[in-house]
């Protein structure tokens, strides 16, 4: 059975959080929605992201370590996966289909950089700027108004923040000599329209409910902001140009 005061509590914030399932069932329609769609977006991500590690890094490289850091990242992605997983099921909506359908036929998560990655440029990148921006959605679902996203994020968030790391590193590697800097340069034209597109349009109405529910803690517009603001002057500091905020961009 719906419930106003449960629904009229979280909203002004004197409930911090909708305990699970049970009161799940009593919060409105719209919340249900939004939950299940961030979920949805999310998980299917995360398995993505384990599909990118073992499918497209793993055969790029013929570095051993390399190699094995995407055995371990898929092996994490693929964690990730089961925790958004585990938070549908408890919902009533399964995501076995995700697994059955293949990384280029996905439709969930916009964005196409997941299944479209090249060169090991653009793996440094995936993780540097792509894997970046995830992280800073999850750090706002850290305060998600739905315990179970809460809960799930602080775990999952270590982990990305070494898959980001290893990114940098991999970036930072190669902009030490003129070539690799080039060869960055142009990769970071297709990637930084990339990774702002992370954050979904500007004017979406769907992104003020987030935030109106406390499932977000900023608009895809904020968020994108200060992503910017966070990560330009880190590709500076490696002697590249950042690419004009609007240019290439899919969504805005
Ligand atoms: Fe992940
Ligand atoms: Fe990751």
């Amino acid at each position: 059975m719906k419930d106003q005061t449960i629904a009229d509590d979280v909203l002004a914030g004197t409930k911090q959080f909708v305990q699970g399932p049970e009161e799940f069932a009593r919060m409105p329609a719209e919340y249900h929605d939004l939950v299940v769609r961030q979920m949805m977006v999310h998980t299917e991500g995360e398995l993505s992201g384990a599909d990118d590690y073992l499918d497209l890094f793993y055969p790029m490289t013929n570095s051993a370590y390399e190699k094995k850091v995407c055995c371990e990242r898929g092996a994490e992605e693929m964690d990730h996966y089961r925790k958004g997983a585990a938070i549908l099921s408890a919902l009533g909506h399964d995501t076995a289909f995700m697994i059955d359908t293949p990384l280029q036929e996905r439709n969930l998560y916009a964005t196409e950089a997941v299944k479209n990655v090249e060169t090991w440029v653009e793996r440094g990148f995936f993780s540097f700027l792509g894997e970046a921006a995830v992280f800073e959605v999850l750090k706002e679902m850290t305060e998600s108004s739905y315990k179970p996203i809460a809960d799930m994020c602080p775990s999952v968030i270590e982990e990305e923040r070494v898959h980001v790391a290893h990114g940098k590193r991999i970036i930072r590697d190669l902009c030490r000599t003129e070539k690799g800097l080039a060869e960055a340069q142009h990769a970071l034209l297709r990637w930084w329209p990339v990774a702002l597109d992370t954050f979904g349009t500007s004017n979406s109405k769907r992104s003020a409910a987030y935030v109106k529910w406390r499932l977000r803690k900023f608009s895809n517009e904020e968020a994108r902001r200060r992503f910017i603001e966070l990560t330009a002057p880190k590709l500076q500091s490696l002697g590249l140009e950042v690419p004009g905020h609007e240019s290439n961009r899919k969504f805005l």
